[in-house]
């Protein structure tokens, strides 16, 4: 029986979360564990687009993901050069390989470009967590998620409201199947270990009190005038409780650029991008979530902790609907952050299909659609 052979890509931080859980449930099938046909040959492509140890290798290693097959070693650039640089490489990578599927996750310059080679070539694509809009075009995410699902042959989607969105840009309804959220898969196969990760000692704090924030879109870290904002904010609202914030290297470029950088004391609590333990142990120990990551909007919600998104919109709009997160602005965050303290805030309801089994709908569903 002919053997399905799937390359499934990766390439910035926030998508080896969501394929650590699709090579897992691969072995699985390997091994005859899932009772379905045909077998299936996995390679991993790594395009490259983010490569620090700390934006990369840290969530290989913790995460359990093998060594990449094939690194296309792109690095940054501006978002036509390292697209291009993706396109020449991927397609290259498709002629030798000659794939089944290609499979991409999220929403980065990565996901888009790959499948572009793909629908240029005749090969199929699977895209997961397809669906979601901010309809904020001035987000390169938001161009990236509408041409990747415009040319996916299968769009396997975290919630309803993605399904709504293919629906209504007219996509055909039998490619479009409702999967559930596959980082969820990752969160609880990690919590164990992110819980005996020893992070918050390692910070000096105690459970439920300490803001954890992140900032790394370019609405809010590449403008002076806003980033210098946001530190104040910060400095402020770390009067009142510590604040933990690893710095992405997007925005510690930026600071540095404005001289904005904050000084490291006891209620402002500087590092380096965390490993996915250490994030996990925050996010599920934070009195509040302080965040312009889609990621970690959705893993507040699943523990309930308050979550302050700093964007006019969210391409997760059930984390808002269902979850704990709220969407704040520069001139309301000391507000709002005031507001959680002084409780109580709604702490939600975890989206249906955020169960740990999402990577297992996902094969199926790649299995049930190979000819
Ligand atoms: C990318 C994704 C974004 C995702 C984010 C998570 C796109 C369009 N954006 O944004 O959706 O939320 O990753 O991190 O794909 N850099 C390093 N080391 C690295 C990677 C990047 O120093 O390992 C620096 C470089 O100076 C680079 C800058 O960070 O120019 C931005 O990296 P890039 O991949 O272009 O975008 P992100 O802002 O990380």
């Amino acid at each position: 029986m002919h053997r399905l052979k799937l390359v499934i890509v990766a390439g910035a931080r926030p998508n080896f979360m969501k394929i650590a859980p699709l090579f897992k449930q691969i072995y699985a099938h390997r091994s005859g564990k899932t009772g379905l046909n045909p077998s299936v040959e996995a390679l991993l492509v790594h395009t490259g687009q983010h490569y620090d140890e700390n934006m990369s290798e840290v969530f290989f290693r913790e995460l359990g993901i093998r060594r990449p097959d094939i690194n296309l070693g792109v690095g940054s650039g501006t978002h036509a050069a390292q697209t291009a640089a993706i396109l020449t490489s991927f397609e290259r990578v498709c002629e030798n390989e000659k794939p089944d599927w290609v499979v991409v996750v999220g929403d980065v310059n990565s996901t888009m470009a790959c499948t572009l080679v793909c629908a240029k070539m005749g090969v199929r694509v699977a895209h997961i967590e397809a669906g979601l809009r901010s309809f904020d075009r001035t987000m390169p995410e938001e161009i990236n998620r509408i041409v990747t699902d415009a040319l996916a042959d299968l769009l396997l989607t975290p919630s309803d409201d993605a399904n709504d969105n293919l629906l209504r840009e007219g996509i055909a309804r039998e490619k479009v199947k409702l999967v559930g959220n596959i980082m969820i898969d990752s969160l609880l196969d990690n919590l164990p270990r992110a819980r005996s990760s020893g992070t918050l000692a390692r910070f000096g704090l105690l459970p439920g009190e300490f803001i954890y924030v992140t900032l790394h879109r370019p609405a809010n870290v590449d403008g002076r005038a806003t980033l210098g904002a946001l530190m104040a904010g910060l400095s402020k609202i770390s009067e009142r409780i510590p604040i933990v914030f690893p710095i992405h290297p997007r925005t510690r470029k930026m600071l540095a650029e404005y001289r904005l950088m904050p000084p490291q004391n006891d209620r402002i609590l500087l590092s380096e991008p965390l490993g996915y333990l250490s994030s996990l142990c925050l996010a599920e120990n934070a009195r509040i979530v302080v965040t312009d990551s889609g990621g970690l909007q959705e893993e507040a919600t699943f523990f309930r902790t308050p979550c302050l998104t700093l964007r006019p919109n969210t391409e997760r709009p059930v984390t808002l609907t269902l979850g704990s997160n709220r969407l704040t602005k520069l001139d309301s965050l000391l507000d709002d952050v005031n507001d959680v303290l002084a409780g109580p805030w709604r702490r939600g309801q975890v989206p249906p299909l955020w169960d740990g089994r999402t990577a297992e709908r996902v094969l199926r569903e790649i299995l049930t659609a190979s000819p």
